[in-house]
């Protein structure tokens, strides 16, 4: 039987956490450790989120709101998270800033994972890692792929929910574009199947969470850097203004101004 470090690999694991700056500066250290923490967090959400559409698919309505209910508590923690790295004063960012170079979560290959998962397809994303790569290749399959959303309404059609044809076979490249046969059948769920209705709102809740992580995290760089540039060469907090209030699931927020 492996023991509790063998299983965990913890020498391994404890072995990549390599600040670069002279001394090394104290703060780098928690930098570093925020960063793989997300990264891990985003690969058991991909994972979840994988999942959660094979249940769909399934029809297992039941489980796949216990899934989506999992994924909920990591994105809380993700978000509470930016509360520690907000500890960290301007200052002492500034002390190893230069070594991240053009380093940035900007190049997070599982956030865009994450977002082609969710709905937000953007081909331009692919731009940043090199023809061949193996982050490349991950995007490239995710946005081939059908999102969550579009597991969410296969879902309702075979529970017998009107959905419109093309809404089940659109081309599952590009963004979720608002429909109006969706709303209609949204809004029926609402009014007859309390179990649907509830997990459409678990689906908001992980919208509004998703938006809540990128407002909390302008929030953090504006307290950080200001309006400097980012390291990842974009215009910082202004570029990140831009992806605020960005629904993935409009349809979902349209409705509550149609019932
Ligand atoms: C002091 C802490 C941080 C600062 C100053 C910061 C700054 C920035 C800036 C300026 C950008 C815009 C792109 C660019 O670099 O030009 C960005 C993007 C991004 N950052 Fe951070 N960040 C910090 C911490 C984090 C953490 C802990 C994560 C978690 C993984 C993270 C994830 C991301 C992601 C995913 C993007 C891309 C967002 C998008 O394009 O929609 N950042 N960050």
């Amino acid at each position: 039987m492996p023991t509790y470090s063998e299983y965990l690999k913890i020498d391994e694991l404890l072995e990549l956490q390599r600040p670069l700056s002279d001394g090394p500066e104290h703060d780098e250290m928690l930098f570093i450790v925020i960063h793989q923490v997300y990264e891990l967090w985003f690969k058991q959400v991909i994972h979840e989120l994988d999942h959660l559409e094979r249940l769909l698919a399934r029809g297992e309505a039941h489980r796949a709101r216990h899934t989506l209910g999992r994924v909920l508590n990591i994105l809380k923690v993700m978000v509470g998270q930016l509360d520690i790295l907000e500890t960290m004063t301007p200052l002492e960012f500034l002390s190893f800033r230069d070594r991240l170079a053009s380093g940035s979560g900007f190049q997070s290959y599982q956030f865009r994972e994450l977002e082609a998962i969710l709905g937000n397809k953007n081909p331009k994303a692919l731009e940043r890692y090199p023809a061949g790569s193996s982050a490349r290749t991950r995007i490239e399959k995710r946005l081939a792929a059908p999102t969550i959303w579009d597991a969410f309404l296969h879902h309702l059609a075979a529970a017998g929910l009107e959905i419109p044809k093309a809404d089940l076979t659109r081309d599952v490249t590009k963004r979720i574009e608002p429909s109006e046969g969706v709303r209609k059948a949204l809004i029926a769920v609402y009014h007859t199947k309390p179990d649907l209705a509830d997990l459409c709102e678990r689906f908001v809740d992980l919208d509004e969470g998703v938006m809540e992580w990128r407002y909390r995290h302008v929030k953090m760089v504006q307290r950080t850097i200001g309006t400097k540039m980012g390291t990842g060469g974009s215009a910082g907090a202004e570029y990140l203004k831009t992806t605020l209030d960005q629904p993935l699931f409009q349809d979902l927020w349209t409705i509550r101004s149609e019932f």
